[in-house]
């Protein structure tokens, strides 16, 4: 397994903000997640993210399909951030701990690597102290003609930012 890319602070301030009714990242989809990603470099991108109440499955548990959600949109904006557009052709999760609601998390993605049409990807959650809560794999496939998430010039928050340089922890899997 390719490790996670550490970063080094120099974050190139993208953010994938148009999609604009996208569940995970759409800003304008009043039901929807409203991710923001930033890159720091092309491959990879970086959020923060404060689950609700209204996310659980059982009490105080983020339900599983919305943490799933969250790793596969980290993946796909990793993947526009290298300039490909590509749909999720499959996904895998390891839920390690319960996500908790009202509690932010930092959300990442990376390439692992790129073979014809096939890009492997990962994406990671991690707590606020740098443990690991939830892991995901997924391959993406190249569509020719796909509409690709347009990577808007915009200042990336702090918080976001944060999250992008602060999650070259070493993994414990
Ligand atoms: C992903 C998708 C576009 C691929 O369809 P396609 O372009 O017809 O591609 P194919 O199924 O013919 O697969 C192309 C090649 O990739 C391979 N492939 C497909 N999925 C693969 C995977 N998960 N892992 C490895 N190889 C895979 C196929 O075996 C095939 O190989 P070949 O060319 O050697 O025969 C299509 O299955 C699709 O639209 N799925 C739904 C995607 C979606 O809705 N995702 C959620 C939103 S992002």
């Amino acid at each position: 397994m390719k490790e996670r890319p550490q970063t080094n602070g120099n974050l190139i301030p993208i953010q994938a903000s148009t999609q604009s009714i996208c569940f995970a990242c759409g800003q304008e989809n009043p039901h929807g997640l409203r991710l923001h990603f930033c890159t720091a470099q092309a491959g990879e991108s970086a959020a923060e993210w404060t689950p609700t109440s209204f996310m659980e499955g059982f009490r105080g548990i983020v339900h599983g399909g919305i943490v799933s959600t969250v790793l596969d949109e980290a993946m796909s904006k990793a993947v526009a951030a290298a300039g490909l557009r590509a749909l999720t052709a499959e996904l895998r999760v390891r839920l390690r701990h319960h996500v908790p609601p009202q509690r932010q998390v930092q959300v990442r993605g990376w390439i692992t690597g790129q073979s014809k049409r096939l890009i492997k990807t990962e994406a990671a959650i991690m707590d606020a102290e740098g443990s690991e809560l939830a892991h995901g794999w997924a391959s993406f496939l190249t569509v020719e003609g796909l509409a690709s998430p347009e990577l808007q010039r915009e200042p990336c928050g702090p918080t976001t930012i944060r999250a992008a340089s602060s999650l070259s922890l070493p993994l414990d899997r």
